[in-house]
């Protein structure tokens, strides 16, 4: 994830960007480092471990400066050490870069400038930032930055210094988010507002392609053209949960809407494009216990439950062991069996779920390990188990679960396939198909999310609607029980999920013209036996709603109305078909005037049993 941020202004700089980096901690905590610029020299120091570590060492031998940038990192390329911890320096160590994201072609563009000269020190992706700019530097560090990003793929916020052109911090975004504070005599970038408050209630938020230029004398906007950009100015109030809806009416949809990123969060670090690898050693679960494990058990709640099912197909399919996937509720009071060849993960967004707590400690003792993926760090769950997957996609508001559900997905997949490699049951060429498609996910899910305003067409012809089916099979499954929840939980509608196969022996009595199905249905193995569901569905005179990909030209033919989703690997289609679920359930909700973020009766973490 990472955390970044810079400061410009009369007051003392250090201590401005250590209580910043603290604030966004939260983003990553492998390493840490600050450069400042004092008298026309650039200090930086940057160390392995927690921002604590780095105030020890200030305490130790403490830096002064007018003006600097900082960063907490959370690896991506190259693993936690000081060296790769940023600010990242060009060859001359006059320039210093600090990166939240990661740079898809960094690879070909490090081979391009070593070539020309360049000397790297590091095994990031972010160096080649640093020496991309030193080539295009001219003496103006905002056209550098310009020249550089054009060349850069892939995402990233950064905040650049160069003492070349003295005074100036410049910041360009294209994914990860950046916020610019705009003070008395002081301007902050940051990757939250949360540093910034204590100094300003005035920022503006970066959009995609656009990039700050701070001087002592205050900030200019521009596009990556060059162009200047007027950026509205937002008051920030002081509820940090009204803060963050930024423009979205619930926090709901807000959450939909962060999907590719907290996708992108939660990759990032854990694989290698180089070597196609998963690396999972945080985790905290040794290679050779992985190795012997002959069976998981995956206990959840409500969407974590859901994804664990998900999971079971990722399981299988990759690692080829045998899955089983439980309630927590019901779990616990079963004479279960299991056996010290057993893997338990218990999935968890908030971590604190008291069924599947207690599923934990009452299986802890008896199987080979437990492993938690959840989102909330040092939670009861991450704590009590003998390992954590952690899922990165930020705080969580709406009680309806959506972007942990996707977070969680990619936790699983990302389980799934180091598991087979190390279990030797994956092959070098089915891994890094699927860890590339993976890659591309973020960017299919924002092609989904762009079509957002058709769903929400589609949803105000079906508001009055109060019974819906939903059903899909082999790893779309799962994503139909997912997505019928989606709808009752908030809009209170009555919906049902089920596997597509099962309709003749019983649902499909409940079809008629009252009753629309939603039918999964991308190009996989069982493309051809789910059309055979939906003509049965047809053939009562039934409406079906279809999830399909966009290229599929015979599906039109089929059923009532197509929901296009961009083709995709067919394992990984999850990612993708749950999206325009989410949104047609939240804009049927919305519509009914339902509380959206808030559904009566629920509650976003259960530790009542
Ligand atoms: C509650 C929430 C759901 C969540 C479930 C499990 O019911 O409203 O969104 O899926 O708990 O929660 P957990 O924190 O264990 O994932």
């Amino acid at each position: 994830m990472c955390g970044i941020i810079g400061y410009m202004g009369p007051k003392s700089v250090v201590p401005i960007l250590i209580e910043g980096l603290k604030k966004l901690e939260y983003r990553g905590y492998d390493s840490a480092g600050i450069a400042v610029v004092d008298k026309g020299h650039i200090q930086t120091r940057r160390v392995k471990g927690k921002i604590h570590s780095l105030e020890e060492s200030l305490q130790k031998s403490p830096l002064n400066g007018s003006y600097g940038i900082g960063h907490t990192r959370w690896a991506t390329h190259g693993r936690p050490s000081e060296e790769n911890a940023h600010p990242h320096r060009d060859c001359t160590g006059q320039l210093v870069v600090v990166h939240n994201g990661i740079i898809e072609n960094y690879l070909a563009l490090k081979q391009a400038l070593k070539k020309e000269g360049h000397t790297f020190r590091t095994e990031t992706d972010t160096e080649v930032i640093a020496h991309l700019i030193e080539k295009k530097f001219r003496g103006s560090l905002e056209e550098a930055v310009r020249a550089a990003a054009a060349e850069l793929e892939g995402a990233f916020a950064v905040a650049v210094l160069s003492v070349e052109d003295p005074d100036t911090i410049v910041a360009a975004k294209v994914g990860p988010p950046l916020v610019v504070g705009l003070g008395d005599n002081e301007t902050l970038v940051s990757s939250d507002v949360n540093p910034i408050l204590a100094y300003t209630q005035n920022a503006a938020f970066l959009e995609d392609g656009e990039m700050a230029v701070i001087k002592p004398e205050g900030v200019k906007f521009f596009d990556f053209s060059g162009k200047p950009v007027t950026k509205k100015i937002e008051h920030l109030t002081w509820n940090p949960l009204l803060i963050e809806k930024r423009g979205f009416k619930h926090f709901m949809l807000k959450e939909i809407f962060e999907q590719p990123e907290v996708v992108r969060d939660t990759l990032l670090g854990r694989i290698s494009l180089d070597s196609g690898k998963v690396r999972l050693d945080e985790i905290g679960l040794s290679a050779p216990l992985l190795k012997h494990v002959r069976k998981a058990l995956v206990i959840a709640c409500g969407t974590s439950y859901h994804a664990g099912l998900v999971g079971k197909y990722f399981l299988e399919s990759l690692a080829h062991v045998p899955v089983e996937v439980e309630y927590a509720s019901e779990f616990r009071y079963r004479d279960f069996v299991i056996d010290k060849d057993t893997l338990v993960i218990v999935i968890s967004q908030s971590g604190e779920t008291a069924d599947t707590l207690a599923a934990l400690r009452a299986c802890k003792e008896r199987c080979a390990a437990v492993l938690a993926i959840t989102n909330a760090v040092s939670s009861s769950i991450a704590r009590e188990s003998h390992g954590v997957l952690y899922t990165h996609a930020g705080p969580e508001i709406g009680v309806a679960a959506t972007k942990t559900f996707t977070a969680q997905l990619t936790a699983l997949l990302l389980l799934a396939l180091n598991l087979g490699q190390i279990k030797g049951n994956i092959d070098q060429e089915t891994s890094y198909a699927l860890i590339e498609e993976m890659q591309r996910i973020p960017h299919k899910m924002e092609k989904v999310l762009a079509r957002a305003k058709a769903i929400e067409d589609l949803a105000s012809r079906f508001v009055s609607f109060s019974h819906f089916l939903y059903m899909g099979r082999w790893v779309n499954f799962p994503v139909a029980l997912e997505g019928a929840l989606k709808l009752k939980e908030i809009s209170y509608v009555h919906a049902e999920g089920y596997p597509a196969g099962e309709m003749k022996h019983g649902p499909i009595a409940l079809i008629d013209e009252k009753m629309p199905t939603l039918a999964i249905v991308p190009k996989d193995k069982v493309y051809d036996k789910l059309l055979s569901n939906i003509s049965e569905i047809k053939a009562r005179a039934g409406y079906v709603l279809a999830v399909a990909f966009e290229d599929d030209a015979q599906i039109p033919q089929h059923v009532d109305v197509v929901i296009p989703i961009p083709s995709a690997h067919p394992l990984l289609t999850p990612f993708l078909t749950v999206v325009p679920l989410q949104l047609f359930a939240y804009f049927i909700a919305a519509k009914r005037g339902a509380d959206v973020d808030q559904p009566r009766n629920l509650a976003k973490s259960v530790t009542v049993e």
